[in-house]
C-alpha cells in the first residue's frame, strides 16, 4: 500500500505526519519505504538523524526521488515493501502528481487556519485531475493539524473539510504539541520521545487508526 502525504500549503505537517506513519507502519513490523519526493529533503535530514540517534538502527529504508522519477522507480520499488510512504513538498508539482498517479492514500494535513483552508480547493481540484487518468480511484483523506486547544477556528475548519466530496475528513485531530517538534528534531517518531506526551501519542494513535481502518482491513 502506497501513502502520499501531500497538500498545496507549506508546513501544514507533511513531513511529521509522513515520518511518525513511517515508523507507525514499521512496528508492525513490515518493510516500510519513506520516499523523500520534496526538494527540501527535510524527510531525509529526519532519516540522518534518526541514524544517528540509533547507530544506525533505522527501521525503514529511505530514498529520495523527485519529479517523474517518483512514479518510474516507485513502480520498480513497490513490490519490494509492504508500505511505501511518499512525503512532498507544498506545491502542485510535477513531483506531487507523480506520487499520487502510483499511490493508494492521499493523506493531506491542514492547519485550521485561513490560508491552509483556503488551499482546499485547489487539492480538490488535483484530486479530480488525478481520478480522472487513473483506473483505481485514489482513496483521499484530510484532517487538522496543529489544532487549537480553544476558539471556534477548528470547528470551522472540520465543517468545510467534511463538507468535501474528494476528500473524507478523519475527525481525529493532532493538536498543537511541541512534542511533535521535538521528537521530530531527534529523528524519533512522537511515540518513541522521551519523556512522553500521552496525549500527542494518544492524537497520532487514534489518527493512523482511523487511517488503516479505512484503507487496511487488518492494520
Ligand atoms: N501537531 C503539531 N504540533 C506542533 N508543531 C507541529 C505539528 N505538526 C508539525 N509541527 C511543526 O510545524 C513545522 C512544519 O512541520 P512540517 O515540516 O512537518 O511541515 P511540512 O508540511 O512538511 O512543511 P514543508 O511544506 O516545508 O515541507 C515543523 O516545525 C514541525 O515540527
Ligand atoms: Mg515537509
Amino acid at each position: 500500500m502506497i501513502f502520499t502525504i501531500g497538500g498545496i500549503k507549506g508546513g501544514s505537517g507533511k513531513t511529521t505526519v509522513a515520518v511518525n506513519l513511517t515508523l507507525r507502519l514499521a512496528r508492525l513490523p513490515p518493510d516500510v519505504l519513506l520516499v523523500d519526493a520534496d526538494d527540501q529533503e527535510t524527510a531525509t535530514d529526519f532519516t540522518a538523524w534518526r541514524d544517528e540517534t540509533l547507530n544506525g538502527a533505522t527501521n525503514y529504508t529511505a530514498v529520495k526521488l523527485t519529479g517523474e522519477s517518483v512514479r518510474s522507480q516507485i513502480l520498480k520499488l513497490r513490490d519490494k515493501y509492504d508500505y511505501v510512504v511518499i512525503d512532498t513538498g507544498g506545491r502542485d508539482t510535477t513531483s506531487q502528481r507523480a506520487a499520487l498517479s502510483v499511490s493508494d492514500v492521499y493523506l493531506v494535513p491542514f492547519n485550521p487556519r485561513s490560508f491552509d483552508i483556503w488551499t482546499l480547493q485547489r487539492v480538490e481540484q488535483l484530486i479530480l485531475e488525478i481520478q480522472a487518468v487513473r483506473t483505481v480511484p485514489l482513496r483521499a483523506f484530510a484532517f487538522l493539524n496543529r489544532a487549537d486547544f480553544k476558539g471556534s477556528d477548528n470547528r470551522d475548519a472540520a465543517d468545510l473539510l467534511s463538507r468535501s466530496e474528494p476528500l473524507l475528513f478523519l475527525d481525529t485531530s493532532l493538536g498543537n504539541r511541541k512534542a511533535f517538534s521535538h521528537a521530530s528534531a531527534r529523528g524519533l517518531s512522537v511515540t518513541e520521545l522521551t519523556p512522553p506526551d500521552p496525549k500527542a501519542v494518544a492524537e497520532t494513535e487514534r489518527l493512523f487508526q482511523a487511517l488503516l481502518t479505512h484503507t487496511h482491513p487488518r492494520p
